[in-house]
């Protein structure tokens, strides 16, 4: 007999055809009847409407960082909710922000201990902005108002974050965006610098000059992911980050880590900054926070910067929003804190790391088509090419096709759900929950061996490789 939920289920994909809202969806994306439509989920796997299986590969967009299905997360919710449903932290506390607070204070290294929540990564990073701006005002220094960021990094859809945001073709329908925020080069193709120092990195030396271009008394804050994600998983070169803040220190400019992605064990660590050697002054997080299990966004802040604004005539940090938070949200982000803790998520990454990166390594020297792996923890992009041997790039529309259509059916049919990434190289992303094992692993190795197959098969036929 067919249950309410299994009604649903069955009536969700005629719904969404007619009535949903897709986001960042192309026409024949928004349109499409064969669109996904899941309907459960269980550790690193996900079943569709369908009853067909798929793994995990991206842990949602990178956020469902303990896996799907847990019981105890969405005991805490309920639970929260039968409690107490709403109270604001609007000049007030409740329960569940305060432990959400206190815990995430208690993970972060130093004086980073004040956290100011809201509802997204979009939303903590305008409220860096915000911070940053109000901090210099208050300091004396109300000139300081721009904000540097790297070239195709993504720091969110809001007209601050979009500003922040490097990524061309997200910006372009919204230009002009905010005037005061510069672009600088990241890190692609420095990831080994060899003999180069960081000090005399062109990548860092170009956000210096930007910097003294645009007057440091002018410049507010500096917002960067330790590992970019758009643009090709971009680990930072040996010292890349103490050279940032010595940059940042040298001029006065506050620093921010973009912990979105890197953050709640990703990277092996609580904060993906520990990972690359970086002192923010700000931290923002979001995602993996509650394991996507309801959604939160906020910022760490350093304590001496909180008490200079609140001490000073500014005395008020001017932002905020209803459900910055959320009792649920916040209940459910210490339930998921707790759970990654005892069951030592960020040590089992780190444990893992190396078989997972052995694995994909073994994957590309099977595919000319792989040109590079690269991440870490576990968060992993292959960057594609026609053959890895020649200099040979795809073109765009081939970086279309590759990415919008040959690998995504390949995956679909292989039983993998993860993101083929057009933005910037040609990447295979593949970021699966924090709770894979080895087993798990092994099974998605199969999958993107069987997508790269394909691959290869399509860049035979129609480049005569
Ligand atoms: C690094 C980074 N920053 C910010 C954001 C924006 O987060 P949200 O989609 O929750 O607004 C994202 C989302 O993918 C992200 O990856």
């Amino acid at each position: 007999m067919a249950t309410a939920a299994d009604k649903r289920d069955a009536a969700a994909r005629e719904q969404a055809a007619q009535y949903l809202g897709m986001h960042f969806a192309s026409a024949s994306a928004w349109r499409d009847p064969e669109r996904p439509v899941f309907v459960r989920g269980e550790g690193c796997y996900l079943w569709d409407d369908k009853g067909d299986r798929y793994l995990d590969g991206l842990s949602g967009l990178f956020c469902v960082n303990i896996g799907h299905g847990r019981a105890d997360l969405a005991a805490a919710a309920s639970a929260q909710a039968e409690r107490l449903a709403f109270a604001t932290n609007w000049s007030a506390a409740h329960p569940p922000s305060s432990e959400a607070a206190a815990l995430i204070a208690s993970l972060a290294p130093g004086d980073l201990d004040v956290v100011f929540f809201v509802n997204s990564g979009s939303e903590a990073n305008e409220s860096a902005i915000k911070f940053a701006r109000q901090y210099h005002q208050s300091q004396g220094e109300p000139k300081r108002i721009k904000v540097i960021s790297r070239e195709m990094a993504y720091h969110g859809t809001t007209l601050g974050a979009l500003s922040a945001t490097g990524i061309p073709r997200f910006r372009e329908p919204f230009l002009p965006l905010l005037p005061w925020f510069r672009h600088v080069p990241n890190t692609y193709g420095w990831e080994q610098a060899g003999d180069v120092s960081a000090a005399e990195l062109p990548c860092l030396r170009a956000i210096e000059e930007a910097i003294i271009e645009e007057g440091p008394e002018t410049v507010a804050l500096l917002i960067a992911e330790p590992v970019q994600n758009v643009g090709g998983v971009l680990v930072p070169p040996e010292d890349y980050w103490r050279e940032l803040r010595r940059i940042c220190d040298r001029y006065g400019v506050l620093l921010a880590s973009d912990d979105i992605i890197c953050g709640f064990g990703r990277l092996g660590h609580w904060f993906g900054f520990e990972r690359v050697g970086a002192e923010p002054d700000i931290v923002t997080f979001a995602k993996g926070v509650t394991s996507a299990y309801a959604p939160l966004g906020g910022m760490i802040v350093r304590r001496p910067l909180v008490d200079g604004l609140l001490d000073s005539p500014v005395a008020t940090f001017t932002h905020g929003a209803t459900f910055g938070g959320h009792p649920v949200s916040t209940a459910v982000a210490v339930a998921n804190i707790t759970a990654l803790r005892e069951e030592r998520i960020p040590e089992h990454v780190l444990e893992l790391e190396a078989y997972f990166r052995a694995g994909l390594d073994e994957l590309a020297l099977r595919h000319r088509s792989v040109k590079e792996v690269r991440g870490a923890g576990f968060l992993y992009g292959l960057e594609l090419a026609p053959d890895r041997d020649t200099a040979r790039e795809f073109t765009p529309s081939e970086k279309v096709e590759v990415c919008g259509r040959i690998l995504l059916d390949a995956m679909s049919r292989a039983g993998l759900f993860t993101r083929a990434d057009d933005r910037g190289p040609a990447m295979l992303m593949l970021a699966p929950p924090l709770v894979a094992d080895r087993t798990v692993l092994d099974d998605l190795f199969t999958m993107v061996d069987s997508a790269l197959v394909e691959l290869d098969g399509w860049v035979a036929k129609s480049h005569g490789v």
